[in-house]
């Protein structure tokens, strides 16, 4: 480790430790990152409506506790498609981690690994599968996009299951990109892209959070030039491609798979069903974070009626608004198997790398822990319905 690198992990070290909330991460990661990268993190479509609303379920949400329990240890750990994970909370795919700290898509899979659980590296984070198992040496799950079409999604396919991959995520809510306002104003309108064209605008930002750049420069990204973006992109880093699945599609690429096969992006009962017969063996109830339909329901309303179609054929997992740990357990006496956290761990890898991530599932497991303690809960297992006040349908 070079003496500038071990003055960044130092400084990353201090900077998780003075994380205690994912609140704490976003003001850090909003002070860490150039305007133009945070707003694309922590931004979403059109007026934000279902991001807020995401949020906003997980706040409407009464816990029905039982005193005098004895329980002080809860059991946390869950299987999900056959992994063991420690606790019931995975890394969503996002695009362009690898621009966010330097650590990037390796980083999060190890701070994932060393907290006992996974991550979903995203086909636009900006850094190629193969790479990020190779670097990580950690379990990974692989998401999947197909702008070059079908044949484009068969290739990333394969190049994942060579790698050691052994669950593929589709995502079927992009047919086109969300309206990301934000981006739009910041000049990199969607899908966010940085390149040759916009570097000189974006340089100005940067130029204001060197402490990033150093990072950043550190590995060799540029802002512009070759080499960084997705598999069978040009130059420039692409944060996110239109990819027009259909359940056909779905049918042909379960074919092809020979792990466990994952459809996220899933909002009611009847996708859900049309899932399961493409071959789905979990669907991941997410509306991308608010970033693709403004006006989409929260997926913790959506979460009940997919969990009643499903009915057992398939795990559900859920993502979108998670930010404590008590949101996890709502989450599951809702009926899904575990969550996935997209932002908040951004945050996290934004103000302090790999450490930061780390931290961001130490707090949620933390914050999870004592929810289950103060509910009087013993174990994941035994959530339901009747944990919550007024228990919805
Ligand atoms: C990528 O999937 C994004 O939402 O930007």
């Amino acid at each position: 480790m070079s003496g500038l690198d071990g003055f960044l992990a130092r400084v990353d070290a201090r900077a998780a430790e003075r994380l205690h909330s994912i609140r704490d991460a976003r003001r850090a990661a909003r002070r860490r990152l150039p305007t133009v990268v945070f707003d694309y993190v922590d931004g979403a479509a059109d007026d934000e409506v279902t991001l807020r609303r995401n949020e906003d379920a997980f706040r409407a949400v009464t816990f029905r506790p039982e005193m005098a329990s004895g329980i002080v240890e809860p059991a946390l750990g869950v299987t999900v498609l056959g992994n063991a994970v420690d606790f019931p909370v995975l890394l969503a795919p996002c695009g362009l981690t690898r621009l966010i700290h330097a650590d990037g898509p390796s980083g999060v899979a190890r701070a994932a690994a060393s907290r006992g659980t996974v991550s979903v590296l995203s086909t636009v984070a900006g850094s190629p599968v193969e790479a990020v198992v190779a670097e990580s040496g950690a379990p990974l799950w692989f998401q999947l996009y197909a702008a070059g079409g079908l044949d484009e999604a068969d290739q990333l396919c394969d190049r994942a299951a060579a790698a050691g991959v052994e669950v593929l995520v589709v995502t079927v809510d992009t047919p086109t990109i969300g309206n990301r306002e934000r981006d739009v104003r910041n000049g990199v309108s969607p899908p966010l892209r940085i390149d040759a064209h916009n570097a000189v605008p974006l340089g100005v930002q940067v130029l204001a959070r060197p402490r990033w750049a150093a990072q950043l420069a550190a590995t060799g990204i540029r802002l512009s030039g070759r080499g960084a973006g997705p598999p069978g992109r040009g130059g420039g880093l692409l944060s996110s491609v239109a990819s027009p699945f259909s359940w056909d599609d779905l049918v042909h690429l379960r074919k092809r798979w020979h792990g466990s096969f994952v459809v996220k992006g899933i909002l009611s009962g009847a996708d859900a069903r049309r899932a399961v017969e493409s071959g789905a063996d979990a669907v991941i109830v997410s509306n991308h974070g608010g970033r693709q339909l403004d006006g989409a329901p929260a997926t913790l309303d959506a979460l009940p009626g997919v969990v009643a179609a499903v009915g057992g054929d398939a795990q559900v997992l859920l993502d979108g608004g998670v930010r404590r740990g008590a949101h996890v357990v709502a989450a599951l006496a809702l009926g899904a198997r575990a969550v996935l956290i997209g932002r908040p761990y951004l945050f996290g890898l934004a103000a302090a790398g790999e450490r930061g991530v780390e931290r961001v599932l130490d707090i949620l497991r933390a914050e999870m822990r004592r929810t289950m303690v103060l509910m009087g809960c013993p174990s994941v297992e035994r959530l339901g319905p009747d944990w919550l006040e007024a228990p919805r349908p």
